[in-house]
């Protein structure tokens, strides 16, 4: 049988797929609210509805998730924002992993590798800019000056391109890039199950499977 590490627990795992779910309900109706062509399917408002719910949902839910999984939160938030050297040869050897699928020159990452920092950074950044001008372009549609709302629609404009691109990047890396392919390497378990095999932790997290390995040696 295959040996597997614990990677998220089931708290995390929900909010990510809610999270998700409410992103893409977000980004379909963001897109038909964006592009003129399609404006047609807004007409009866119900685009306006299905982005507003999603709108609260996107941002309830890491609200009750903070809170109560505050460790893991924190830490998270730290690891994203805390880079070294490991980091640097991480990016160095990037596009010879993710082009040429070699990873001889990959250095051992942590639980969350680099690219991983990243996505995480534009998640919390991004994620602030929508809340912040989404809801004033909805509460305050008629009491701010204008001025003020013509910036909140060019950010939120601005979050929806970055992030969009971004969003097919991290869907492309996570299920069909080569190196990364589910049925290969057993990742997608790691936020369908919350588990992964400790061949994957080892050769993707060095240094994160050290330290549970280590751990495991204590206890
Ligand atoms: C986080 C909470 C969010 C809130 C509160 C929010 C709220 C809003 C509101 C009130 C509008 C104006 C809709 C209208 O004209 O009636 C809007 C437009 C839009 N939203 Fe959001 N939104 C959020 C997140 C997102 C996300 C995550 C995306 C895409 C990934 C997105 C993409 C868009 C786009 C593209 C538009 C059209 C803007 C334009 O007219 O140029 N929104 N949003």
């Amino acid at each position: 049988m295959v040996q597997e590490v614990e990677r998220y627990p089931k708290a995390t795992r929900v909010l990510h797929w809610v999270h998700t779910g409410a992103f893409v309900a977000l980004f379909v109706t963001g897109l038909i609210l964006f592009v003129p062509p399609l404006g047609a399917l807004a007409a009866d408002s119900w685009s306006r509805i299905i982005h507003r719910v999603a709108a609260v949902l996107f941002i309830v839910a890491p609200l009750i998730y903070f809170p109560l999984n505050w460790k893991a939160s924190v830490g998270g938030i730290k690891d994203a924002f805390t880079w070294g050297k490991d980091d640097i040869g991480w990016l160095k050897a990037a596009p010879r992993y993710y082009f040429l699928s070699d990873e001889a020159a990959m250095p051992p990452q942590d639980h969350m590798n680099t690219g991983q920092k990243m996505w995480w950074f534009m998640v919390l950044v991004f994620g602030v800019v929508f809340a912040i001008s989404g809801l004033i372009m909805w509460f305050a549609k008629t009491t701010a000056p204008p001025e003020l709302l013509q910036w909140m629609v060019l950010l939120h404009d601005v979050a929806f391109i970055t992030t969009g691109c971004m969003l097919f990047v991290h869907i492309y890396l996570s299920v069909a890039h080569p190196m990364m392919r589910p049925l290969r390497t057993g990742a997608w378990n790691s936020m369908y199950r919350g588990k992964v095999s400790v061949d994957y932790a080892r050769s993707h997290h060095g240094k994160w499977y050290e330290k549970i390995a280590r751990g495991a040696e204590k206890s």
